[in-house]
């Protein structure tokens, strides 16, 4: 039986810190479960790190199906988490919908959507008609030509009134979990506190409810930008394995991501 929404909201509630990391296979994904990981999230970063783009604009709805079965076959506990690719959550409420039953029927559980105010339309039509939807704020990749590079997002009073107001009408529209990237901790943590959902950072400090990052990042695998928020769990072990054990024990224990990693 699969971890649950159910599961991860009570896992919140109950202040218990959640780990999630991205997956792409079968194999990995075995090893992230057995090493404790709650949340599998299939992300669009596979356009970087599986298939060579600098960028995630040209993943496809077919890519990021083929990777979810991949990594629903490699596993039978964590929650699967799904990103929309780039032009498919967009167009209209009616298109992201029937684009989001492919990824359902691949296995997700919960499609991810990058964008606030705007999205809160689809993401009400989704949610009523049977879709969850993680909604992903801050820096989102898919805009970095808009947003004129992969920049800290909030530093601003005006900026940061912006994402408090586009959290609680993401809430409010049905969101069930609520994803910050590269924003300033303190922010982060305001927003989780304003919000009853649980939250998940990633460069957004200690204070969300959760805690992502990507698997090749977190393995020191990764030969493009290095972020920051990045820690490589790799130094001081020798098995994948342990190295993924530590980052879960480190997230538990609200050790990761510590001051350094944080804006
Ligand atoms: O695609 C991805 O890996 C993501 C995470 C970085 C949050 O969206
Ligand atoms: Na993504």
């Amino acid at each position: 039986m699969r971890i649950t929404r159910d599961t991860l909201q009570k896992m919140h509630a109950a202040g218990n810190k959640i780990a999630a990391l991205t997956c792409y296979d079968a194999t990995f994904a075995a090893i992230l479960e057995n090493a404790g990981v709650d949340i599998i999230l299939v992300g669009d970063s596979l356009g970087n790190v599986m298939q060579g783009h600098t960028t995630t604009l040209p993943v496809t709805l077919d890519d990021m199906i083929y990777h979810t079965q991949c990594v629903v076959r490699g596993s039978n506990k964590a929650f699967i988490m799904v990103d929309m690719p780039f032009g498919t959550s967009q167009v209209s409420p009616e298109e992201t919908f029937m684009n989001a039953t492919r990824l359902m029927a691949a296995g997700a559980q919960m499609v991810k959507i990058e964008g606030g105010q705007i999205m809160t339309d689809t993401i009400d039509f989704l949610t009523q008609r049977g879709i969850p939807v993680c909604a992903h704020i801050g820096l989102m990749p898919q805009s970095v030509h808009q947003l004129g590079g992969y920049k800290v997002q909030g530093r601003t009073t005006n900026e940061a009134e912006q994402l408090l107001n586009d959290a609680m009408l993401l809430q409010e529209a049905g969101v069930g979990i609520l994803l910050m990237e590269t924003i300033p901790a303190a922010l982060a943590a305001r927003i989780s506190r304003e919000l009853s959902i649980p939250t998940i950072g990633i460069g957004a400090g200690v204070n969300c409810s959760a805690q992502v990052l990507v698997l090749h990042d977190m393995l020191g695998i990764y030969r493009g930008n290095k972020p920051r928020f990045v820690k490589n769990f790799m130094i001081g072990t020798d098995s994948i394995q342990a190295a993924i054990e530590h980052y879960v024990q480190e997230v538990k224990a609200g050790k990761f991501p510590a001051a350094e990693h944080t804006f």
